[in-house]
């Protein structure tokens, strides 16, 4: 999925420069005209919607609809994070050997906050691949232990547990969520079902990242729970895009990157671990002796690019000041607003629910007699529109996954159905 790139599709990384940067006061400045006006009803105001866009650079050669993989920084946070590195190269090891702990711990406990969780709780990682696979390798396994995943968990996660499935001897067991659950029942019993007197550990997705489904965690954990079975929770795609508390999801271990929808800069995530079980999980990298407790156990990381720990913070100003309700309900939308346009259309497959509350800001179309590939190549060739191809039978997902963003205009997306349309049309 990640390798696909522009410069196989012939286009160039073309830079505009941005002649007077948006700043954060411009963002300010935009809410209280609109101050008034309750979320839901924001949310389809694109005039407010345009002055948000207008607090990104943009590349012009296409609309990019392929925010899931990670949310660009608007020009306030990209511009507070190239002045924390140069700060930083200007400290040098002095930063390193003085305020670089405390400044990661600050931020830490404001992303605890917004989590609603503890600061003894949760550390900085830099994705949710490193904190979800530190749970996965570092779980004390015994032979014969099971866990279950779904088709539908993310590959990088699935990799880790064949690895140790092979290293620990343990089972694991693979079950697959319907794209178009009649009920919550629906899915809690796809995973119940797989559990027996040996599950230890189950992973969920809070948000399928191939479908944008959201699942019904809260009640799959109270679920796992009533067997024994602890719950690891990836929420790479929820963390600043639906509203919800860690703790309220009842998950033992969750975990998010924070490029996603927070819109922090490369590289930047979290791992929560629920106290009680922090003592029992092996720390990836080693921690010296007697140096760390909790879940810093967890977090020797060695020297990283810190400028990221510090620009954190500014993508928290950014999506506060913006405000949490607007965004989630201006994603919730868009998403709204163009698969509403497409479900019934002959040819045409979402793979996502219809149901508001499943989802968000993603979905999923495909085009049958198009392979996803290619519906990918032709929307971005003919309609200059970018987006990806899922082509994943395993998962029951062939199509284009489109994920819109703050930035992104109704206009955007009336070409987008334009474009489904069409080729739903031509290819019948
Ligand atoms: C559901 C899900 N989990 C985990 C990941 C991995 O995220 P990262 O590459 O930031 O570690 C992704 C990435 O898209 C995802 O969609």
């Amino acid at each position: 999925m990640k390798s696909m790139t522009l410069a196989g599709l012939g286009l160039p990384f073309a830079q505009k420069s941005d002649p007077r940067p948006a700043t954060l006061a411009d963002l300010k400045d935009l809410i209280s005209q609109y101050s008034e006006i309750a979320p839901a009803t924001l949310a389809e105001n694109e005039e407010f919607w345009t002055g948000i866009r207008a607090q990104y650079n943009l590349k012009p050669d296409y609309a990019n609809l392929e925010n899931g993989y990670y949310n660009i920084q608007p020009t306030p946070v990209l511009e507070a994070f190239l002045r924390h590195v140069k700060d930083v190269n200007y400290e040098g090891a002095f930063y390193m050997r003085t305020v670089q702990f405390d400044r990661k711990k600050a931020i830490a406990a404001r992303l605890a906050a917004l989590g609603g969780c503890t600061t003894e709780e949760l550390v900085i990682t830099r994705n949710t691949t490193e904190s979800l696979d530190m749970i996965i390798a570092g779980y004390p396994w015994k032979p014969g232990d099971e866990a279950i995943v779904a088709e539908q968990d993310y590959p990088a996660m699935l990799a880790m547990f064949r690895q140790v499935e092979k290293r620990h001897g343990i089972i694991v067991k693979r079950v697959s969520v319907p794209n178009h659950p009649a009920s919550d029942a629906d899915v809690i019993s796809v995973y119940e079902q797989a559990i027996t007197p040996r599950t230890r550990l189950m992973m969920v997705c809070h948000m399928i990242n191939n479908t944008g489904q959201g699942l019904p965690v809260r009640k799959i954990s109270d679920m796992a729970h009533s067997h024994g079975v602890e719950v690891m929770i990836d929420a790479a795609h929820t963390y600043a895009h639906i509203r919800h508390t860690i703790p309220e999801l009842g998950g033992d271990y969750y975990a998010a990157s924070l490029h996603k929808w927070l819109s922090a800069p490369l590289g930047a995530g979290i791992l929560y671990v629920k106290k009680e079980h922090q003592a029992k999980i092996w720390p990836l990298f080693a921690e010296p002796d007697g140096s760390a407790e909790g879940i810093a156990r967890l977090n020797h990381t060695g020297t990283l690019p810190v400028h990221t720990d510090l620009a954190i913070g500014d993508a928290l100003d950014y999506y506060t000041t913006l405000g949490a309700e607007r965004k989630e309900a201006r994603l919730r939308y868009l998403q709204q607003y163009w698969t509403s346009k497409i479900r019934d259309v002959p040819g045409i497959v979402v793979n996502t629910p219809a149901d508001p509350t499943r989802g968000c800001a993603i979905a999923n179309v495909g085009i049958k007699n198009i392979a996803p590939g290619d519906m990918a190549t032709r929307l971005l060739q003919q309609y200059r529109i970018y987006t990806v191809a899922i082509d994943y039978p395993a998962a029951n997902v062939r199509g284009c996954r489109i994920t819109p963003n703050v930035y992104t205009l109704t206009t955007e997306l009336d070409r987008l159905v334009a474009a489904l349309r069409g080729m739903a049309s031509a290819s019948a």
